[in-house]
């Protein structure tokens, strides 16, 4: 049996979901950052729990822009701002069934044509786990991170044979 389930994120869970952002990631967002992303895309917005506690979450949104896969050149684009998992609770899947659950509902409930990402080019960790998931390099962002690391676009069509 599972040790975790993963669930939509809701509003009681915001603290918990801001705590594990600032342990485990420098981008950090004020409150009501998240606030509006539960609100505007709470299919899209998912926490792992473990024993009652939140332990990670994908945070995401929709914007329409120029497509970086160009199947067609203009469409729908899910962006994966956040996710992060607490090093305990790490390499046990928990990453991979958070970006399955925001690219699944992403597609089917927010219809988007691709879905992408910015990570830190020094981030192997994250970068491993997106390529696994199809995610291909499209773009480099110099400069990108408040610390001044390029960033890597990375991005994969919404439907994908795996
Ligand atoms: N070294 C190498 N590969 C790794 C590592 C690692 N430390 N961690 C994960 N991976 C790769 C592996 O290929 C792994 O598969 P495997 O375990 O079968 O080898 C695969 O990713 C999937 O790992 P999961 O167990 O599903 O992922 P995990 O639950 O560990 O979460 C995450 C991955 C979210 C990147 C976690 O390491 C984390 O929270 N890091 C800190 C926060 C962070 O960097 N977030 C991403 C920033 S970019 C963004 O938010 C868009």
């Amino acid at each position: 049996m599972s040790e975790y389930v993963i669930r939509q994120a809701r509003p009681e869970d915001l603290d918990s979901i801001i705590k594990v952002n600032r342990e485990n990631l420098p981008e950090n967002y004020p409150p009501f950052f998240f606030k509006m992303h539960m609100e505007y895309y709470p299919k899209a917005f998912y926490v792992a729990e473990a024993s009652g506690k939140i332990v990670g979450y994908v945070m995401c949104r929709v914007e329409r822009g120029s497509l970086y896969t160009r199947f067609k050149p203009w469409g729908r684009q899910g962006h994966i701002i956040s996710i992060a998992v607490y090093p305990e609770m790490r390499r046990k899947g928990i990453g991979t069934a958070l970006m399955k659950a925001a690219i699944k509902s992403l597609r089917e409930e927010y219809n988007v044509d691709e879905i992408y990402l910015e990570v830190r080019v020094s981030n192997n960790p994250a970068i491993s786990l997106y390529k696994k998931l199809g995610f291909k390099v499209v773009r480099t962002i110099r400069g990108y991170y408040r610390d001044g690391e390029d960033a890597y676009v990375m991005a994969r069509p919404a439907e994908i044979q795996q």
